[in-house]
């Protein structure tokens, strides 16, 4: 493994963890913090947990493979990548009802900004390629796993660059969220106060985290090269697949 993979790697976590740390500074000392009661204190709740969710959790299951294969076999790797997964559509799905919740309660229309169909279509496809992931990986490769080799070898391709493309769309989201939450709640942001600054600092980490993490996936080098499995069939697709 090249030397600059693990300054990277924790490059990029302590880049989330500023998206997250600058989030929850947002929310708490601009706008009064949070409370499940479906007033806006519900609605601050929405911007951390769909980054927790859908940028944190997501970006750590799509760099298991990256940073785990080569101390775990494949089937422990698979799981750890699925668990990251798993809790990533469980935060973001009650990031989601936050925001619901405080809409329906103030009488406010749902899903008409660019922000909230972008939004709603990331968290589409992320739930679509949980479920077909789960079916073509631990299912059948569970179930029928001769059978199915040539559907999972077709299917990994585009279940790889679909990680990669969800992950791009919830940082272009929450950049347009964040956006949108300026423009309704800095009324004097062109004066550039002290939160429009956080909020436009917050925009920049949420790119550069999202540029980390990609350069992490995209370099070949950083592949790990000891993935190994239990499952000859899995192997084969584990081969196959470059
Ligand atoms: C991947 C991350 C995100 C996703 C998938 C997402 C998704 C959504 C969706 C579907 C809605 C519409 C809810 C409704 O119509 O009732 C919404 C609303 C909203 N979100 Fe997000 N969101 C994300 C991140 C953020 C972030 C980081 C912020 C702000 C910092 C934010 C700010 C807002 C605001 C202000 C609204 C209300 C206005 C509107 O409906 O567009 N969101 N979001």
């Amino acid at each position: 493994m090249p030397s600059a993979f693990i300054p990277i790697v924790l490059l990029a976590e302590a880049t989330g963890l500023v998206v997250l740390g600058l989030v929850i500074t947002w929310m708490v000392k601009y706008q009064d913090g949070f409370a499940l009661d479906r007033t806006s204190k519900e609605f601050n709740l929405h911007p951390v947990f769909m980054i927790l969710g859908f940028l944190f959790l997501n970006a750590n299951a799509l760099m298991t493979y990256r940073v785990l294969g080569n101390a775990f076999n494949r089937t422990a790797v698979k799981i750890i990548h699925l668990l990251f997964q798993a809790l990533a559509v469980a935060c973001a799905s009650f990031g989601l009802s936050c925001v619901f919740h405080f809409h329906n309660a103030m009488g406010y229309a749902n899903l008409y900004s660019l922000h909230s169909w972008l939004g709603i279509t990331t968290f589409a496809f992320f739930s679509l390629q949980l479920i077909l992931g789960f079916v073509a990986f631990v299912i059948f490769g569970i179930f029928a796993p001769s059978s199915s080799v040539t559907f999972r070898k077709v299917y990994l391709h585009l279940h790889v660059y679909g990680g990669a493309l969800i992950f791009i769309m919830a940082g272009v989201t929450s950049m347009l969220g964040t956006a949108e939450f300026i423009s309704f709640k800095i009324p004097t942001y062109a004066t550039l106060p002290p939160q429009g600054v956080l909020a436009n600092v917050l925009g920049a980490f949420i790119a550069i985290f999202v540029a980390l993490v990609c350069y992490i996936l995209y370099n070949t080098k950083y592949k790990a090269s000891a993935v190994q499995s239990a499952n000859p069939y899995e192997e084969q697709i584990n081969i196959e697949k470059d």
